[in-house]
C-alpha cells in the first residue's frame, strides 16, 4: 500500500459570531497523494482558508485528524513541528504581507536556508540564486529590496521562498488572485512547471474555478463548511455533481462553452 502524503479526516471547526456558533468546517476530509495537485474550489466563505489554516497549524480543529508523512500531524508541537514544517510550506495571496517589504530578496530566501538548516552558509548564495533561476528571476535580483518588485515578482519570491526548505506539500491559497490576468497565467505555468520537475504536491486553494482546473490533477468542491464533490479535474469541470460545483462551472462560460 502506498499511503497518501496527506490525509484529513472528519475536521470540523466551529467560530463564535455574536454568541452562536458557526460552523465554518462541518467533517471535511480529503487526501493528497504524493506529487499530485488537488484543487479546492468554493464560493467565499465556504470555509478554504479556514482549511489551510488548520493545515498549517495556524488555526486548532474543534474535532478531527490529519495524517502528513505518515505522523499524526496535529499531536506534533514544539520543536518537532518547527522542524516538520519546512516539509509543508504555503503560498497566501498577498506575498507583501508575507515579507518583510525592507528585506531584500536574498534576505528573505536566506531566512528559512538558515533556519531549517537546508544548506551550510558557505553554499547559501549558490542555493538563493538557484532558487531564483527555478522561478523565473535573474539572480541579480537577490539585492533587490521586496517592495520595488511587481506583484508578479514577489510572488515568484514567495514560490521561491516555499520551495527553500524542499517540501512535499505546498499549500496556495488564493496565491494568483491579486494578480492581473497575463502575470497570472505566467505564475500557473511556473507551479505546473515546478510540479512536474520537482514532484512537489500542491492543495491548490482557489474561488476561481477555471485557475484550479489549469492546476489540478483533482478537485474538490466546498460549499457551506463541506466538501460536496470529489473527482478527476476534467470530470469535475465537464460533469459537474453538485450544486455548487454546476454553479462555479456556470461562472466561468469558456470552460463549458471553449471545447479546446
Ligand atoms: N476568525 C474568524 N472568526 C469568525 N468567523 C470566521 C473566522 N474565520 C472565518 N470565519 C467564518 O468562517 C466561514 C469560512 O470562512 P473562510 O474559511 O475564510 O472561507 P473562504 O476562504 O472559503 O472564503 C465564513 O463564514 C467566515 O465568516
Ligand atoms: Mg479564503
Amino acid at each position: 500500500m502506498n499511503p497518501a502524503l496527506l490525509s484529513v479526516a472528519n475536521i470540523s471547526k466551529g467560530f463564535l459570531s455574536s454568541g452562536r456558533r458557526v460552523a465554518a468546517l462541518d467533517n471535511v476530509s480529503l487526501t493528497i497523494a504524493a506529487g499530485e495537485t488537488l484543487g479546492l474550489v468554493g464560493a467565499s466563505g465556504s470555509g478554504k482558508s479556514t482549511l489551510s489554516r488548520i493545515l498549517l497549524r495556524l488555526l486548532s480543529a474543534d474535532a478531527g485528524a490529519i495524517r502528513f508523512e505518515g505522523e499524526d500531524w496535529l499531536a506534533l508541537n514544539g520543536a518537532p513541528l518547527r522542524r516538520k514544517r519546512a516539509r509543508m510550506q504555503m503560498v497566501f495571496q498577498d506575498p507583501l504581507a508575507a515579507f518583510n517589504p525592507l528585506a531584500s530578496v536574498s534576505v528573505a530566501l536566506d531566512d528559512p536556508l538558515r533556519i531549517h538548516g537546508i544548506v551550510p552558509r558557505e553554499r547559501r548564495a549558490g542555493e538563493i540564486a538557484m532558487l531564483l533561476e527555478r522561478v523565473g528571476l535573474p539572480a541579480d535580483y537577490a539585492s533587490r529590496p521586496i517592495r520595488a518588485l511587481s506583484g508578479g515578482q514577489r510572488q515568484r519570491v514567495a514560490i521561491a521562498r516555499a520551495i527553500a526548505t524542499r517540501p512535499s506539500l505546498l499549500v496556495l491559497d488564493e496565491a494568483v488572485s491579486a494578480l492581473d490576468v497575463t502575470v497570472r497565467g505566467r505564475i500557473l505555468e511556473l507551479l505546473v512547471s515546478l510540479q512536474k520537475e520537482q514532484g512537489i504536491a500542491c492543495l491548490f486553494i482557489s474561488h476561481d474555478l477555471a485557475v484550479v482546473r489549469a492546476v489540478s490533477h483533482r478537485i474538490a468542491v466546498m460549499d457551506g463548511g463541506r466538501i460536496v464533490e470529489t473527482g478527476p479535474a476534467a470530470a469535475v469541470v465537464a460533469n459537474p455533481k453538485s450544486d455548487a460545483g454546476s454553479a462555479l462551472v456556470a461562472a466561468v462560460p469558456r470552460l463549458v462553452t471553449d471545447p479546446s
